[in-house]
C-alpha cells in the first residue's frame, strides 16, 4: 500500500523503520502534543513494538511518511466501534526538522480522500490540544471544520489543557 506525496510517500511500515522512527519520535516537542500512549523517551524497542502492532492491527490505516531512505513521521486513522463505526479519528506526527513545509497538510488531504474512498466512514475527526496552533492550522487548511472546545479535558505533562474538535464530513459526491 502506497500513496504518493510531492516529495515523500505514505506507505506501510517495515521492520527496518525502527531506527529512523526512534531517532525522530524521541522528541519532547512531539510528545507534548500527543497522548501519553506515545512514549517519551522513545526507544528502538518502542519503535519495534509500534511497528509490529501497526502491521498486524492497522495494516491499511496506519502509514509511515517516508523519503527514499528513512521514515520522517506517521499518519493514520482509527475507525470507531459500536455507534461510532462510521467515524474515524485522525492522528499524525512529523519529525521536527521537517516542520512547516506543508508535508502534513498534503498527507492529511491524501489520507482523507483515501479513507472516504476505501472505508464505510462518513466522518473523520481530530482533537488537537488548544495550544497546538500548527495542527489546528493543518486541519483548517484541509477543510476540517472547528466544532468546539473540550475544556480541561486533558492532563499532559502535569498541565490541564483544552482540546479542540475538528471534523470533516464526507460529501455525497465523494
Ligand atoms: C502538527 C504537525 C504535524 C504539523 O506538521 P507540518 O508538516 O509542519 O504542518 P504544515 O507545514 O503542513 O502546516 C503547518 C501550518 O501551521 C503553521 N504554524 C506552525 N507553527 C505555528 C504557530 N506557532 N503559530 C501559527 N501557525 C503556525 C505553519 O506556518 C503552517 O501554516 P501555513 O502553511 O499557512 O504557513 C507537526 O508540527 C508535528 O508533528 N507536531 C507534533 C505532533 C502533533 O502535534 N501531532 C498532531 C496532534 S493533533
Amino acid at each position: 500500500m502506497e500513496i504518493k506525496l510531492r516529495q515523500y510517500k505514505l506507505r506501510s511500515f517495515k521492520n527496518d523503520d525502527a531506527l529512523s522512527i526512534a531517532k525522530y519520535a524521541n522528541n519532547k516537542n512531539i510528545w507534548l502534543n500527543l497522548r501519553d500512549g506515545f512514549p517519551h523517551p522513545y526507544t528502538i524497542v518502542d519503535a519495534k513494538d509500534f511497528i509490529s502492532k501497526a502491521k498486524v492491527n492497522h495494516p491499511k490505516t496506519f502509514f509511515a511518511i517516508s523519503s527514499e531512505d528513512e521514515v520522517i513521521g506517521s499518519i493514520g486513522i482509527t475507525i470507531g466501534q459500536d455507534v461510532h463505526i462510521q467515524t474515524a479519528e485522525l492522528g499524525y506526527w512529523l519529525a521536527e526538522p521537517f516542520w512547516n513545509r506543508g508535508i502534513i497538510t498534503e498527507a492529511v488531504q491524501k489520507i482523507v480522500a483515501y479513507a472516504f474512498e476505501n472505508f464505510q466512514i462518513i466522518r473523520i475527526s481530530a482533537e488537537p490540544y488548544s495550544s497546538n496552533t500548527a495542527s489546528a492550522k493543518v486541519l483548517e487548511k484541509c477543510g476540517f471544520e472547528y466544532e468546539g472546545r473540550l475544556k480541561s479535558s486533558v492532563i499532559k505533562d502535569g498541565k490541564i489543557l483544552d482540546q479542540l474538535i475538528y471534523a470533516i464530513i464526507k460529501k455525497m459526491d465523494d
